[in-house]
């Protein structure tokens, strides 16, 4: 059967400048959470590479972004690294600024859309040690940040996002605790989501002030970047399961697209939060006109697996501090055996129905999507080429059922896959592998087509495939 997706439908990559860019301490680069993190953990990545050479897209952007147009995208998001394009006193760093160009310039010249992010999980260093997202002041500072660059590439990139999954940071560091500062506090989490919530609307509001006053190309679009994940519970549930799938949508989902589709938060998260489980936010009196500027254009959608909770053992845990929800398993969960996370193509729908139900006017498209692979090498053939099969498999199964969701009325825009080019992974390095085409770490760097290369060039050039 040929599955046809609509003929503006834009496929494209997804990827960041802390994955990629690497060239960490070139032209006046600050060192960012990851340096240190690098310095002081040094075993805190697989065969204790770090982010200091990414994929070294630095040196390589021009060959790459030559293979992305090779492979008939449309587009190609990546992150500016607040550490390469300011200083410690957040002016403009000249030396990093004008990488930035040579990039965003290559890629026009190209016909590549560059969809520029402006953070992904890259706090500069001497900020983190002033609290980094704990700290209002740091708010203000990426406000800044923000504004620096809409003044400087404003004439020349036309989409901005402001974040690239904003509940990782308070996650991953403060809730699991298993990113450095490896701390477990609700309080501290929920107050550093507030505050990453504060950051990206005063960048919206810095975005559409300069808009208005004709700084930014013709037609350009601010939005947020999330990873969501649709919440699944168990059949028949009890009320406190529901219970635990509201609060884990709530905090995880919910939080976001109510600010940037209807401008606030969600009040009974905010509820639940504040008046049953006593948890303090630090709100202060003015912060609900700053969630009002946040409501964004187009939205970015990054799928990967869903969550699937039940309810917790106990409401609070021996801090004090709520249990959320615990891990439901479900037994008929195909399994990424590489990566460990769970493959559930369908979820790409129901989540892009849910977006068209909640947020009817704001149009999203698939911002990530991917396959990472440990130990590819295992299924190179005699000329060195993977073959993954697999991972066109995996793609094909998720663009089916976005077909599935603009037929049923979803307004997703595009595709963008995450990875492309193998990059380099928090914690995880080159352990997996995303990409469409390899990086030969022990051969320079270089790159090398897999087999889902031609397979997604022909998906890219034609918007079909069987
Ligand atoms: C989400 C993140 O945006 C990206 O940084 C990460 O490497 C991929 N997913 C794969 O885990």
């Amino acid at each position: 059967m040929t599955i046809k997706l609509p003929k503006d439908f834009f496929f494209g990559a997804a990827m960041s400048g802390p994955q990629t860019e690497g060239a960490w301490n070139v032209g006046g680069r600050l060192r960012s959470y990851w340096d240190m993190y690098s310095d002081q953990e040094i075993n805190a990545f697989f065969n204790n590479v770090g982010s200091y050479v990414g994929n070294d897209m630095y040196h390589k952007y021009e060959e790459d972004i030559k293979l992305l147009k090779s492979l008939n995208f449309k587009s190609f998001r990546t992150s500016m690294q607040w550490t390469r394009l300011l200083d410690q006193d957040g002016k403009l760093n000249p030396e990093g600024a004008a990488w930035y160009h040579k990039l965003i310039d290559c890629a026009n010249e190209n016909g590549i859309d560059i969809f520029m992010n402006m953070y992904h999980f890259d706090m500069p260093e001497y900020l983190v040690k002033r609290g980094g997202w704990q700290n209002r002041e740091v708010v203000e500072a990426y406000a800044n940040f923000v504004k620096v660059a809409m003044e400087e590439f404003g004439d020349k990139v036309k989409y901005w996002f402001t974040f690239n999954e904003p509940i990782v940071e308070p996650e991953q560091q403060f809730l699991h605790g298993v990113w450095y500062p490896y701390q477990k506090d609700f309080k501290q989490s929920i107050n550093v989501q507030y505050n990453i919530t504060l950051a990206h609307c005063l960048a919206v509001a810095n975005f559409r002030k300069l808009k208005a006053e004709g700084k930014l190309c013709e037609g350009a679009k601010i939005g947020m970047i999330n990873c969501f994940a649709p919440p699944y519970t168990k059949e028949n549930p009890s009320p406190e399961d529901l219970e635990a799938v509201r609060m884990t949508d709530g905090l995880h989902n919910r939080w976001w697209l109510d600010v940037v589709a209807h401008g606030h938060l969600p009040q009974d998260v905010l509820d639940t939060v504040e008046n049953d489980w006593k948890v303090e936010i630090n709100r202060r009196p003015g912060d609900e006109a700053i969630l009002a500027q946040g409501k964004v254009d187009w939205l970015g959608f990054n799928y990967y697996q869903p969550t699937r909770v039940q309810a917790p053992d106990s409401k609070f845990d021996e801090n004090g501090l709520p249990c959320i929800s615990k891990p439901y398993i479900w037994p008929e969960r195909k399994m990424n055996v590489y990566r460990g996370w769970e493959i559930y193509p369908k979820g790409i729908y129901d989540f892009g129905m849910k977006i068209k139900k909640e947020c009817p006017d704001l149009p999203f498209f698939i911002s990530e999507n991917g396959m990472g692979v440990e130990g590819e090498e295992k299924y190179m053939d005699e000329n060195g080429t993977v073959q993954d099969d697999y991972r066109i498999e995996f793609v094909r199964d998720h663009l089916e059922w976005i077909a599935k969701a603009i037929e049923d009325g979803a307004n997703c825009l595009g595709y963008h896959y995450w990875g492309v080019i193998d990059n380099w992974s928090w914690c995880n390095a080159f352990k997996n592998r995303y990409g469409f085409i390899r990086v030969c770490l022990d051969d320079g760097y270089k790159r090398k087509e897999k087999k889902s290369a031609s397979w997604i060039r022909e998906v890219a050039r034609t918007n079909e495939f069987e």
